[in-house]
């Protein structure tokens, strides 16, 4: 039986998956190339992924593609992502938007060109309406960056009179930040064999059921998304409690899907 036809009950699926995308640049030297030719082949990865993510009807996908401290990169790959990320946009949102897929970015943006900017601005406003698929991709992207632009946003109505310390809690913290609006991540899945975090959805990942690949971004393909999802979905996720508490839970048809216990 091929892995892709691997059947997962729907109540055992991720609603939101985030992915750290990594092992471009092993790709392309394991084959001699320049590490550029690993992002351009990642780019590939992207399609397959978020293709698969709307067969099995997944809600949300947030993939890292560039955090804060990837401007630490030699100039010449740091522009060659910037270019890739316009001319990917460019060719791509018209089929996202075709697909009910919603397309956000989210990460500091100002670093980013006027271009990049409107491009961003634009794929966002045409699939805003749009219900499929969300569709988050981080860039120029830190989770420190996330919680620090939320404590600003608190600080400021805090200032103005508008909101009181005391009324401060996860729920307020949560609202502020920039996937506030979507459930946070089920799975977090990271390829090229890393075991870290590399400061993406800090907050959000509290509780997130972690998986880790060895293998390249290139290489991970809808066979590859088909076996996290099947590992994932024989986790129990436990939130506190115990297990015999979720088990009743479950029983007691309290919670459908494993992501709602929290
Ligand atoms: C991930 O692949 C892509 C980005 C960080 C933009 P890398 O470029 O980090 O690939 P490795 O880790 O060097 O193999
Ligand atoms: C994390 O990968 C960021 C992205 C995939 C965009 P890195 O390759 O930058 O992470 P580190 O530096 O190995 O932690
Ligand atoms: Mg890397």
């Amino acid at each position: 039986m091929e892995v892709s036809a691997v059947r997962i009950d729907d109540e055992r699926l991720p609603r939101h998956i985030a992915i750290v995308m990594d092992g471009n640049g092993r790709w392309a030297k394991k084959r001699f190339l320049p590490r550029t030719a690993g992002h351009r082949a990642g780019v590939t990865s992207v399609r397959k992924v978020i293709e698969h993510c709307l067969k099995r009807r997944i809600e949300a996908l947030t993939l890292f593609a560039f955090s804060s401290e990837n401007w630490r990169r030699p100039p010449q790959e740091v522009s060659l992502l910037m270019e890739l990320f316009l001319a990917t946009l460019e060719r791509e949102t018209e089929k996202l938007h075709e697909n009910g897929v919603r397309l956000r970015v989210i990460g500091d943006r100002v670093a980013f060109s006027p271009a990049l900017q409107e491009k961003i601005a634009a794929g966002e406003r045409l699939t805003s309406e749009n219900t499929h698929l969300n569709l988050t991709i981080a860039a120029n992207y830190g989770g420190r960056w996330d919680i620090l632009q939320a404590t600003r946003a608190l600080a400021e109505k805090v200032a103005r009179g508008e909101l009181c310390p005391e009324d401060i809690g996860p729920d307020a913290f949560k609202l502020q930040l920039t996937l506030a609006d979507l459930p946070e991540p089920d799975l977090f899945i990271r390829t090229g064999g890393e075991q870290r975090i590399s400061n993406f959805l800090l907050w959000q990942l509290a509780y997130t059921e972690l998986y880790f690949t060895p293998a390249l971004w290139p290489d991970f393909d809808d066979q590859s998304l088909d076996q996290a999802l099947k590992d994932y979905a024989s986790r129990q996720r436990r939130f506190g409690y115990t297990s015999e508490q979720v088990e009743d839970l479950v029983s007691e048809n309290v919670c459908t899907k494993t992501s709602e216990f929290r």
